[in-house]
């Protein structure tokens, strides 16, 4: 009798284990529902807050961790403008697909920040200070992106270097300096 009910508490035990394990896994191991929710609704903006908050103000006063402040004109435009523009503007593949981002220099900026994937809208093509909710990260830096392929579309990855600025400077506050 004892042991029975023994028994019966190991397994009640181990099945709340194995769903709190599976919830977690779920929950760590889709990436859209990441991009959804940091992109979305601003469970995480509370979050931001804070943090972005004293990120920014450590980065201007004291506390740098060792990161250079990456400039998107000297930076990442650059890169876009090797790698993607030909593609991501009037005329090319991109355009002709039916994809608003131009990545040409002087419009790249404001197609990026804060707005919304033409392929899904759900997701935010840069969302500043948070580089996972970003698809513009997503799709430079992951084989199978939540949306179409990896860019640059049939050409070589870009370099971890170019792919590490794009990610700093999200991180930083996606400026536009
Ligand atoms: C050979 C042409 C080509 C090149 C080069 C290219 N792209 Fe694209 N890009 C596309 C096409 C076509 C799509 C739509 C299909 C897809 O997402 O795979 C797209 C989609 C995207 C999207 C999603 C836009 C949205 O609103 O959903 C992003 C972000 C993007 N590209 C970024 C880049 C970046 C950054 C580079 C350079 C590192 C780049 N692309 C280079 C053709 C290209």
């Amino acid at each position: 009798m004892r042991s029975n009910k023994l028994e019966a508490r190991i397994v009640q035990v181990m099945a709340f284990g194995m769903c709190a394990a599976l919830i977690a896994l779920t929950a760590g191991c889709n990436p859209s529902t990441t991009l959804d929710g940091n992109g979305n609704d601003n469970t995480s903006t509370g979050d931001n807050g804070s943090t972005g908050g004293n990120e920014n103000d450590n980065a201007g006063a004291n506390d740098n961790a060792g990161t250079d402040v990456v400039s998107f004109a000297g930076d990442i435009q650059p890169i876009f403008t090797t790698n993607c523009a030909g593609c991501h503007s009037p005329g090319g593949a991109a355009d002709l697909a039916g994809i608003a981002l131009q990545l040409t220099e002087g419009v790249a900026y404001d197609l990026l920040v804060s707005q919304p994937s033409v392929q899904d809208p759900d997701l935010t093509l840069v969302a500043p200070g948070d580089p996972d909710a970003s698809l513009l990260l997503a799709k430079v830096e992951s084989d199978s992106p939540p949306v179409g392929l990896r860019m640059p579309r049939f050409a070589p990855a870009l370099s971890d270097d170019e792919i590490a600025l794009i990610r700093s400077w999200i991180q930083q506050g996606a400026e536009n300096n």
